[in-house]
């Protein structure tokens, strides 16, 4: 074969096969066209999801329980180019849930992703010191709303063909952090969630994956990373020296929304800096 007829049977397969040429990884990390919640988007972890999967071309819709927290977002988010809208939705409250998911049908004309990021922890003390509306605020926002978040919008990823769920659990799922029992239950019962509806929607080509989180820099665990002496404490158990940040969290959940995490559902992947790592 002279080289010409080479080069030419070359360009032939890259024409026929993009994986060769690149394409492929471009066009399956890209959500263009996708529609994207993220709850508890404000600010933190949740807001760099956002800007996460607005920057690989998806709509995203913003919310948080504050308006003026909803307005500072969308701000900041079409700054920097990103389709966005918001509205205030405190996903403990059914009506609420109802109103985000109705606001994203009617402004983006459906759902693909959601990303089910909100938690609470109003206790900090001993397990045996907690109360049964501690355990229902903490369950009732952490696991429950997760949930029916996921239940309502399912009906409209499926007349999509199929979609994303992404629930933000934390290395307390794992590895309890001391005085807060309720929050570290809640989180290992997203681990659950995720593998109970994982089968389930696979039915719907919906994928459903969670991410643990180790300690990173939001102002929810600012008690962690304000304190030099629990800073160094931390650094011993990490592998890589340093808390994380919100986007280093946004990046992985942005990789599991997309063609590129095709085959992966049911899953946690921890985020955490080599913080408690597993086999
Ligand atoms: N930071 C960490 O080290 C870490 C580690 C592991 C896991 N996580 C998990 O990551 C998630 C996000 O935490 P973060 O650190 O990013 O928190 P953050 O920076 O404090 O942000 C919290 C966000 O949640 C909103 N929010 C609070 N309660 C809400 C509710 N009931 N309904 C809707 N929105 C609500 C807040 O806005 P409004 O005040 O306007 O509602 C804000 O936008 C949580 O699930 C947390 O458990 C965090």
């Amino acid at each position: 074969m002279n080289c010409l007829v080479r080069m030419r049977s070359v360009l032939g397969f890259l024409r026929i096969n993009p994986v060769a040429g690149g394409q492929r990884s471009m066009s399956q990390s890209s959500l263009a066209g996708k529609v994207a919640i993220v709850t508890a988007s404000t600010d933190g972890i949740g807001l760099a999801t956002a800007r996460a999967l607005g920057r690989r071309g998806a709509r995203v819709v913003v919310s948080s329980r504050r308006q003026a927290n909803v307005d500072k977002a969308v701000e900041l988010l079409r700054s920097q180019s990103i389709q966005v809208t918001g509205t205030t939705c405190n996903v403990g409250n059914g009506e609420d849930r109802e109103k985000l998911v109705q606001t994203t049908l009617d402004q983006c004309g459906g759902i693909d992703i959601l990303v089910s990021n909100a938690a609470v922890n109003p206790f900090f003390g001993s397990i045996m010191d907690t109360t049964e509306e501690v355990w229902d605020k903490i369950l009732g926002v952490n696991v429950k709303s997760a949930f029916l978040m996921t239940k309502l919008v399912v009906p409209h990823m499926e007349k999509r063909g199929g979609g994303n769920v992404i629930f933000v659990s934390s290395v307390g799922a794992y590895q309890p952090f001391p005085g807060l029992g309720p929050y570290n239950v809640s989180k290992t019962a997203l681990l659950g969630l995720t593998q109970n509806l994982a089968p389930e929607l696979a039915h719907s080509n919906i994928r459903v994956n969670c991410v643990a989180p180790g300690v990173i820099k939001t102002r929810f665990s600012a008690a962690l990373w304000q304190s030099e002496d629990t800073m160094n404490e931390l650094k011993k158990q990490l592998s890589i020296k340093r808390i994380g940040e919100p986007e280093e969290i946004g990046g992985v959940i942005a990789f599991l929304c997309s063609d590129e995490a095709s085959y992966i559902t049911g899953e946690t992947i921890m985020v955490t800096g080599g913080l408690n790592c597993r086999l």
